[in-house]
Parts: structure tokens; sequence; C-alpha cells
């Protein structure tokens, strides 16, 4: 049903003829163990909103059904989940939007990396606050996080690396998930930024599962 290559070289894998939610988590354990959001909720249905009751600070929250910016899922746990599975059997207008890190490679300066590894970000969440490196690795694999919406700069290094990712981001045309029915999406979390495109005149439900590293 999956193509692992597709997951292992590009950091993404679109899987069709995907119906049932039952079938999403059987691809979803095909590839790795399933982690629990702190919710509590192994696979977790995202439905757009206005925002006004979703938990404060919350893509939702803050933007709405506007485009939602680049971010990594999960940013605020030590290790961000490594695959986040995305699964609709619904038709959607609505794109999902990601960027590689190897494109983001070819449009940053050579010490991108050597700032993001001595770059320190404030994390806050409605269940508190951290320092983190937007970089990390286990078991030999590295990865990056990034989410303006809850990381805020706090060295110096951090500022230029923050501004440099954001100028390769706007120079870097996306690539994009075209939700057309009984589709699933999986994304290599630590190798690439996503995003949504703005929700116009449907009531939108994605379903969403986290996988570890
Ligand atoms: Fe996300």
């Amino acid at each position: 049903m999956l193509e692992l290559g597709d997951l292992e070289h590009n950091g993404v894998a679109i899987i069709d003829n995907v119906c049932s939610r039952a079938e999403l988590i059987e691809l979803a354990k095909s590839i790795g163990k399933i982690r629990t959001h702190p919710n509590g909720e192994d696979v977790f249905t995202l439905k757009s909103s206005d925002g006004r009751n979703s938990l404060p600070g919350t893509l939702s929250n803050i933007y709405g059904l506007s485009a939602f910016p680049f971010h990594t899922d999960t940013a605020f746990w030590g290790i961000p989940a490594r695959y986040v599975v995305m699964g609709m059997f619904r038709k959607s207008q609505c794109t999902t939007n990601y960027i590689s890190l190897s494109d983001i490679a070819g449009a940053v300066s050579r010490d991108f990396y050597a700032k993001a590894e001595q770059s320190i970000y404030l994390v806050e969440t409605f269940e508190g606050c951290k320092y983190t490196s937007p970089v990390f690795s286990r078991n030999r694999v590295w990865g990056i996080r990034f989410d303006p919406n809850i990381m805020k700069p706090a060295n110096g290094h951090a500022k230029k690396f923050h501004g440099e990712l954001l100028a390769a981001m706007g120079a870097i045309q996306p690539k994009k998930v075209h939700w057309d029915g009984d589709k699933a999406v999986v994304f290599d979390n630590w190798k690439n930024l996503h995003s949504r495109s703005a929700v116009n005149n449907e009531r939108r439900e994605i379903l969403r599962i986290y996988l570890e590293g």
C-alpha cells in the first residue's frame, strides 16, 4: 500500500485509495509506532473553524480559516513526532503545502546550520514555556523544529537563523497536496515544514496521526 521508498527518499509519500479511518490506522502502523498526542488522542480529527472555540494559541485559534504559516507539528515536544500521517476521504479545495529541508538548503547561506546549532528559542504553549534548540538528532538522524506560532528567537544566532529561514521559505515555491478524495499523506516531520492554504466555504475534516521517531 505504501511506497516507503518515496518516504525515505523524498520525505513525503502520497497514498491513494485510503478510504476509512481503519485503513489510515493500518497505514500508520505499517510505518511506525503511533504516539498519542498530549490530548490523549491517537487519531485526531482536525476540523476547519473560525477558531473562536479552539484552544488558545493553536493555529486554528490564531489563524481561523486563513492560511497557516509553515511549521513543524509537535515542535513543543522534546523530540517532535517523526512522521505525520494525514488522511481525507472527502474532496477539499484547500491544499496542504510543504517545503523540504533540501529545498531550504539550496536557498540559505553555508553557515545556516551552524547558526541553527547555536540558536536558542523560547517555546511557549498554553501548558508552559521552555528553551529549546531548532535542531535535534536521534539515532544519527537529525531534524529541524520550527513553529513561528509558539517559538520565538531567544538569542542573536536564533534571530539570524529565523530571518534567514523565513526569507528562504518566501523564495521557495512550496509543493502542494491536492485532496481529491480517499487519500493519505505521510510527511517526514523532521525534514519538511508544512502549512495549509485558506479554507473557503467548506467544512474540512482531516484525520491526523503522529508516529514516533
Ligand atoms: Fe501542522
